[in-house]
């Protein structure tokens, strides 16, 4: 088991608040993505569940037992708390082969050279850089060093395994095909794993949760899909999504349980069973609706309910073609898979489903109608 709890954490360095009142429960076999801009903190949650860092203020709980706990000054050395965790880092040892910094921990726990070349080579394999195992790292691109760093953490069989930005220095297709090795290996192995990233596609694809930071604090912890679908601020939804989400300003209004909203795209009604908890404001409100690119289906004919639009650029790229429209004074984004040249200035016909859309409260930024 590895079931760990971060209660009210707060760290500071100097003046600067880098972790407020974090909450985060990592289950046991999660694949954990904390995900965040540069300098929101990722890194330091790391190192304070690795042991690295001391947190001012909170509690962290390792499978229901206390590890840390500030208020009674409690910290258990992180070599007792029984969690066998691997932080991977990119320093590899200069005067070792791969093979040997591969096999160096395993080496140190006295492990049969047996069991040590199978782990090792396998690693190495997985990682599709065993050919290289007689080199040193000076003879190593950027992104066979890093290779080589996570072989050497996951040969060790941790249950609970820490990356951070481990694919950062790989190429675009080496990326991709990583990400698909580290899903199965979290499968295979049934290792927890807590992943940092700022790359939020890698997110997406990998995790089972994703915890999205913000500026030191947690915005919304979420399986990716629901996440995606429905983030729970502006801010959020403005992170997550490539191309961007669309923003369409509008008007709100509560009347009898329902949501009115009317915008350039049109006048709609929310029924109440897709509401959030989040307060919705009395009376007429600025809110702000959220349509992902992909669900702006254009249409070159008029049908029934379809919302006449200027095409403002095409933009074919091979597998998808993103166009720039116009209706009335908003601009939109919409995204459709495949080949499709549409002229500048051309009118077509959107089709959009009002139950994708997310309302947001302008003012409180926060999400008060699901998309569904
Ligand atoms: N040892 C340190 N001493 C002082 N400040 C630090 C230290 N480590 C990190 N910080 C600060 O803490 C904040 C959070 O840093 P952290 O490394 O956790 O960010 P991050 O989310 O991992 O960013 P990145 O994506 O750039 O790696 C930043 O403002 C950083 O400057
Ligand atoms: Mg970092």
């Amino acid at each position: 088991m590895s079931k760990i709890e971060l209660i009210n954490i707060d760290k500071f360095y100097g003046d600067n608040h880098v972790l407020k009142n974090i909450n985060l429960v990592i289950e046991d076999g999660d694949f954990m993505t904390l995900l965040g801009p540069s300098g929101c903190g990722k890194t330091t949650t790391l190192r304070v569940i690795a042991g690295l860092e001391k947190p001012q203020n909170g509690r962290m709980l390792i499978d229901g037992r206390e590890v840390i706990n500030c208020d009674d000054a409690y910290y258990e050395e992180p070599s007792k708390r029984g969690l066998n965790l691997v932080f991977q880092s990119y320093a590899l040892w200069p005067h070792m082969t791969v093979y040997k910094n591969v096999a160096f921990g395993l080496k140190i726990k006295k492990l049969p050279a047996q069991e040590i070349d199978e782990r090792v080579m396998n690693a190495l394999r997985l990682m599709r850089i065993h050919e290289l195992c007689d080199r040193y790292p000076n003879e190593l691109s950027g992104g066979q060093q890093q290779r080589v760093a996570i072989a050497r953490a996951i040969a060790s069989n941790p249950k609970l395994l820490l990356l951070d930005e481990p694919l950062s220095n790989l190429d675009a297709k080496l990326r991709i095909d990583m990400r698909s090795e580290l899903k199965r290996l979290h499968n295979e192995m049934g290792t927890t794993i807590i992943y940092v990233t700022h790359d939020q596609v890698e997110a997406l694809t990998m995790s089972t949760k994703i915890a999205l930071f913000k500026e030191g604090s947690l915005a919304q912890v979420a399986p990716p899909m629901e996440l995606y679908m429905n983030p729970i601020d502006l801010q959020a939804a403005d992170f997550i999504g490539n191309p961007r989400i669309n923003f369409i300003q509008a008007t709100g209004r509560l009347e009898n349980g329902r949501l009115y909203v009317d915008s350039d795209l049109g006048s709609y009604v929310f029924e109440k069973e897709h509401f959030t908890n989040e307060p919705i404001p009395e009376g007429q409100f600025s809110c702000v609706i959220g349509l992902r690119p992909e669900q702006v289906i254009i249409e070159e004919q008029p049908s029934p309910g379809a919302i006449e639009a200027k095409v403002y650029a095409s933009m074919p790229a091979g597998s998808e073609t993103l166009v720039t429209l116009v209706v009335d004074k908003q601009e939109l984004l919409a995204k459709q898979i495949g080949l499709a040249d549409y002229h500048i200035n051309q009118t077509v016909y959107l089709n959009i489903d009002p139950n994708k859309m997310n309302i947001y409260d302008e003012k409180s930024t926060r999400l008060i109608k699901l998309a569904v």
